[in-house]
């Protein structure tokens, strides 16, 4: 099947690469010409696993290419597949723009018909602007909206993605579900032959009308992000109490009906999409007269556990941190991605540097996308590796659970840092453990 895949991020270049891996003739769009020519020179422009040697099989193959030209992408794929970025709007509420101009770039020079797919997580209600943006610049050209013989006609399926940054590949490659939004036969056949290959095992399609599709997407994260948050909130009360949050995880997760996935307390939620998609859904329900109060609570608590690192630290060392420098271990959202998306990580270092502290920063994959935010600054250095930022460091503070940082030489911890303190911020390790070898820990929600 000839498929365009618009936009080539994170799900766009993982779409687009998995599909051709399955004999589909892909053409990945971008509107950023430095992210198609490093692609065209053989480059990834993103670090997720896996991704490179995909990507390389399948242009070799002649299978995938990379284009900046909207005309020829939207000439080749019957399939038009929409995964720019939505990010938050000023108000919170989903910035569409990026979609909308995708779908009247479809309009503009679309000749055949169409079936053109969101992929972007896009509030209820988007698949209606993106036809009317399609109907609209059609009927600028004197093409009526309809499919006649006047005019090419299209369909407007919603499919949101579910992959994880860091397992996008196996994600996308054996879904949970894939949940098609569609209400014409045409694009769902559409649908149906493109998703087969991933329907040899079982049947992992869910037709559902537009709308529950678009909100099925939201509503997930939603429920993830909500467990984060009541985890961290019950870690903040088992410090109080003197109870172990890693106790109670155990406890809980064991109850089939709860179940352990996403029940970690930790330092909070970021990334590209927990959070905007929160806000989004909220604004949604908003619009509708139905304030989402359960998730206006997941936000607040979320915003104050990314302060919670800092807390700890402060109550430790003073407000007043001139003079005081930090290792910092782990600055991607989340282990096994670069995207530093609304990373906590950047609430602990910006919270340090406003209270005068210095900080050596090290991630196994995110320390170029760090240097593109931050630059070069007096209280900023970069570590080649996990060791190396350590030195003559007041206290390690640990922000991504990396696997490469879950058994630590702890002698060299010991030996290299000014004084042996770790903050610990995901949990990694067992405080007795830590503590017998002569470290003071600070984990989250088990300090009694
Ligand atoms: N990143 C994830 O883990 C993930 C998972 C599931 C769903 N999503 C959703 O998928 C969407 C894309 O997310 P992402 O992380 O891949 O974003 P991204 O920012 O990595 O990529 C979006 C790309 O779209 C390009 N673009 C913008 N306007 C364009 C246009 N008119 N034509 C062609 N290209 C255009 C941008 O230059 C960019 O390269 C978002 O709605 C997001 O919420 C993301």
């Amino acid at each position: 099947m000839k498929i365009t895949v618009i936009g080539s991020g994170y799900v766009g270049l993982v779409s687009g690469a998995c599909l051709a891996e399955l004999g589909n003739d892909v053409i990945c769009l971008d509107v950023d010409p430095r992210k198609i020519d490093i692609l065209n020179n053989g480059g990834v422009p993103i670090y997720e696993p896996g991704l490179e040697d995909v990507i390389k099989s399948n242009v070799a193959a002649g299978r995938l290419r990379f284009t900046t030209d909207v005309a020829e992408s939207v000439a080749h794929g019957l399939v038009q597949m929409i995964a720019v970025g939505t990010p938050s709007g000023e108000d919170g509420s989903a910035d569409l723009q990026y979609v909308v101009a995708a779908a009247r770039n479809i309009g503009k020079h679309m000749n055949e018909y169409k079936v053109i797919v969101d992929k972007s997580t896009v509030p209820v209600g988007t698949a209606d602007k993106v036809r009317a943006a399609v109907q609209e610049e059609l009927e600028k050209r004197g093409l009526k909206p309809q499919s006649s013989a006047l005019s090419p006609g299209f369909s407007v399926v919603s499919n949101p993605e579910f992959l994880k940054e860091g397992a996008a590949i196996e994600d996308f490659n054996r879904p949970d579900r894939i949940v098609i939004g569609a209400e014409d036969e045409r694009a769902i056949k559409v649908m149906h032959d493109m998703y087969a290959p991933f329907q040899r095992n079982h049947d992992r399609l869910m037709v559902m009308d537009i709308k529950s599709a678009e909100l099925t997407k939201y509503a997930a994260n939603a429920m993830l992000a909500t467990r984060i948050s009541f985890m961290n909130e019950l870690a903040n009360l088992a410090e109080r109490v003197g109870a172990d949050i890693e106790h109670v995880r155990k406890g809980i997760g064991s109850d089939q009906r709860i179940g352990y996935h996403f029940l970690y307390a930790g330092c909070g939620y970021g990334g590209s999409c927990f959070p905007k998609d929160i806000r989004a859904l909220q604004r949604t329900g908003e619009e509708y007269g139905l304030p989402l109060k359960v998730l206006h609570a997941v936000e607040e608590v979320n915003h104050a556990q990314k302060n919670v690192l800092l807390q700890k630290i402060t109550r430790r060392f003073g407000n007043d941190l001139k003079g005081k420098h930090f290792a910092l271990w782990g600055l991607a959202f989340k282990p096994g991605t670069d995207d530093m998306r609304e990373a906590t990580s950047r609430v602990v270092m910006e919270g340090l540097w406003a209270r005068g502290a210095t900080v050596t920063a090290y991630d196994p994959a995110a320390m170029k996308e760090t240097r593109h935010i931050y630059g070069e600054r007096a209280d900023l250095s970069y570590a080649d590796n996990s060791k190396d930022a350590l030195q003559d460091a007041d206290a390690l503070i640990i922000v991504t659970e990396w696997k490469a940082f879950k058994s630590p030489d702890f002698e060299t911890i010991k030996s290299r840092l000014k004084q042996p303190v770790i903050f610990d911020g995901r949990n990694l390790f067992e405080p007795a453990d830590i503590k017998a070898m002569g470290i003071e820990y600070h984990g989250i929600g088990r300090e009694g």
